[in-house]
Order: C-alpha cells, then sequence, then structure tokens
C-alpha cells in the first residue's frame, strides 16, 4: 500500500426485509431493500506493532489491540475474525487503526452487522492494495455472519454489499428495481432488543417438533414473496402493502411477534397504512409500515414519536458497499 499515511474510507447500507424473513434460512425466497443507514469503517496506515479498533459507539474512548494472547469483547467478535483471516501474522511496516461506526440501530433487525462486515472487509482490501470484487467481499462478510448468527441466511451480507433491492433464494440474488418515489417506507424501532441467533435457534427448535407445520408457513411465505416480486415491479403499492401483512400473520403464526410489535401495527394501521410487519428476526426489533399519502405518514410518524418509538422515513440506498475515501 501506499506509505503516505491516507485514510481509506468505506461505508455499507444497512436493510429491510419486505419478505421472506425466517423462510429464507431455509432455502426459501425473501425480499431485502438496502437503506440509507450505514455503517462506516476507516483505516488509518499506523507504525504502532499490531492492529487497532476503535467502535466508539460501543466503547467509547477505547482502543484494543490484536494480538495473539488478547481476545476481544465478545461483541467485536465477528471484527476481529475478520482481521485476524485478513491479516495473518506477519511482519509489516504499517499496521491499520481501525475505527468502526454506525448509523444503523444494533440489535433491530435492520442489518447492522452485516454492514460493519462489509465496510470493514472493503477497507481492508484497500489497506492491503486487494483488488477489490463485491463476490469476494461478499463472501467473506457471509463467514463473518456465521461467527454472531450461526447459520443466517447470507440475506443480510448481501444486500449489504449490492444494495438496491434484491429477491433472495438459496444464496442466489436477483435485482429488483424498488420505486420510492410515490410511497413511503417507514420504519418503527420498538427498542426492544432482541438476538438474531436465538430467535433463529427458537424458530428452528419449533420446526423440529412440528416440520409439516412450519414448512407449510414458509410454503405460503414463499408464495408472499414470488407475488411480491412482481407487485414491485409494478409498482403497485396496495398490494404490496396486503402482502406485507399477510406475511405479518404467517410471522406471528411462526411465534415470532411481540405486544410491542402489536402496538405498533395498531397505530399504523390507524394511520391507514397501506400494509405493515415486523422486518428481520422479530420478537422486538422494528416494524416497516408503507404508505402513499406523505401528510399521513408524517402523522403516523408524529403519533409513533409521543408514544415513545422511533420512527422515520428511510431512503432506500441504491448503493451497496461505497467507498468514501477522501484524497487530499
Ligand atoms: C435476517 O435479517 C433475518 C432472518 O431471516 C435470519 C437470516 O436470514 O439469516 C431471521
Amino acid at each position: 500500500m501506499d506509505m503516505d499515511n491516507e485514510s481509506i474510507s468505506y461505508s455499507a447500507p444497512g436493510k429491510i426485509i419486505l419478505f421472506g424473513e425466517h423462510a429464507v434460512v431455509y432455502g426459501y425466497a425473501a425480499i431485502a431493500i438496502a437503506v440509507e443507514l450505514r455503517a462506516k469503517c476507516t483505516i488509518v496506515p499506523s507504525l504502532s506493532k499490531n492492529p487497532s479498533i476503535l467502535t466508539p459507539d460501543l466503547f467509547p474512548n477505547k482502543s484494543f489491540t490484536i494480538n495473539k494472547d488478547t481476545s476481544l469483547p465478545s461483541s467485536l467478535r465477528a471484527i476481529e475474525f475478520v482481521i485476524r483471516e485478513m491479516l495473518p501474522s506477519k511482519k509489516r511496516t504499517q499496521y491499520p487503526r481501525i475505527e468502526i461506526t454506525s448509523e444503523i440501530p444494533p440489535s433491530a433487525g435492520l442489518g447492522s452487522s452485516a454492514a460493519v462486515a462489509v465496510s470493514l472487509i472493503s477497507s481492508l482490501h484497500a489497506f492491503l492494495n486487494i483488488n477489490s470484487n463485491l463476490d469476494e467481499i461478499n463472501r467473506m462478510a457471509f463467514e463473518a455472519e456465521k461467527i454472531i448468527h450461526g447459520s443466517p441466511s447470507g440475506i443480510d451480507n448481501t444486500i449489504s454489499t449490492f444494495g438496491g433491492g434484491i429477491y433472495y433464494e438459496n444464496e442466489v440474488k436477483r435485482k429488483i428495481l424498488i420505486d420510492d418515489k410515490s410511497c413511503f417506507f417507514v420504519i418503527v424501532n420498538s427498542l426492544i432488543p432482541r438476538n438474531t441467533k436465538d430467535v433463529v435457534e427458537k424458530v428452528k427448535q419449533r420446526r423440529d417438533k412440528n416440520k409439516q407445520e412450519i414448512d407449510q408457513i414458509y410454503e405460503e411465505i414463499q408464495s408472499i414473496s414470488t407475488q411480491g416480486e412482481m407487485s414491485l415491479k409494478k409498482g403497485d403499492h396496495e398490494r404490496i402493502g396486503t402482502l406485507m401483512s399477510e406475511n405479518q400473520n404467517l410471522l406471528e403464526k411462526l411465534g415470532v411477534g411481540h405486544p410491542e410489535l402489536t402496538k405498533i401495527i395498531r397505530l399504523v394501521d390507524k394511520h391507514d397504512a397501506l400494509g405493515r410487519k415486523l422486518t428481520g428476526a422479530g420478537e422486538g426489533g422494528c416494524i416497516v409500515a408503507l404508505f402513499d399519502d406523505y401528510q399521513k405518514t408524517q402523522q403516523a410518524i408524529n403519533t409513533l414519536k409521543e408514544k415513545g418509538f422511533q420512527a422515520f422515513i428511510t431512503n432506500i440506498s441504491s448503493e451497496g458497499v461505497r467507498n468514501e475515501t477522501e484524497h487530499v
């Protein structure tokens, strides 16, 4: 790499799952959309003897050194895995001083861990002068996701790497153009944190006990994702909304609802949302609601905020991972 101490910076987006969470873990289809909330990784080459990592959102004013004798706190396990994989111990003239920040609320179903992994891997590729290839970044981010989530579907790292909208089935994706000019996707955070790995494991146990019933739910979700792709292509907002609400009923049957999510659903329904559902693993986290009227959207957001929830219109991020390095 250049020896001019220039910093390197990449960002990657979070996501919402519009249709198909949980079913996607078992190879069924899902649709995800990247949102303009980003994790950012900045690397400054340093003369210190080891890589170091700062995550001011999680550990303010604390820097961790990565060497053979220490291990990082468990919340930084995936980050540590990526750094150790990509920087095998050999003598270097410079080591990366890595800083990661994120606008994506963690443990909320918005793909924060995948976005962190994608931005970190891209920055390390640049630091190591490896010609970045999106498929390679995505593959490595999938490995990092496995460290945190056990057996993830791979949809979070894929949407964060490539951006836009994707239809995803069995680790294969195709792009979908999403129009958010004439409709509004509102994210409502219940502020109930949950752990994706635990929720996915609970659903697995339910399926182990009752495979036929759960697979029937997954078949119905598959059909929603297929119809959802067509409705998104047509820009049929009414239908997209209806499918979202149907997907929510199936997620509740799967047992991943939460009383706070039900409260949010009642509120957005009162404000004429076209549809709404949880997004991500459920049992807390966020609801995504679709509106086609700006005034009603704003009124809904005000009501939700008054009730103590975080609520905002989200912009779709057509870009996945993005080079943010400023050349001076
Ligand atoms: C992903 O954000 C949510 C789940 O579908 C898990 C996965 O796909 O790995 C529940």
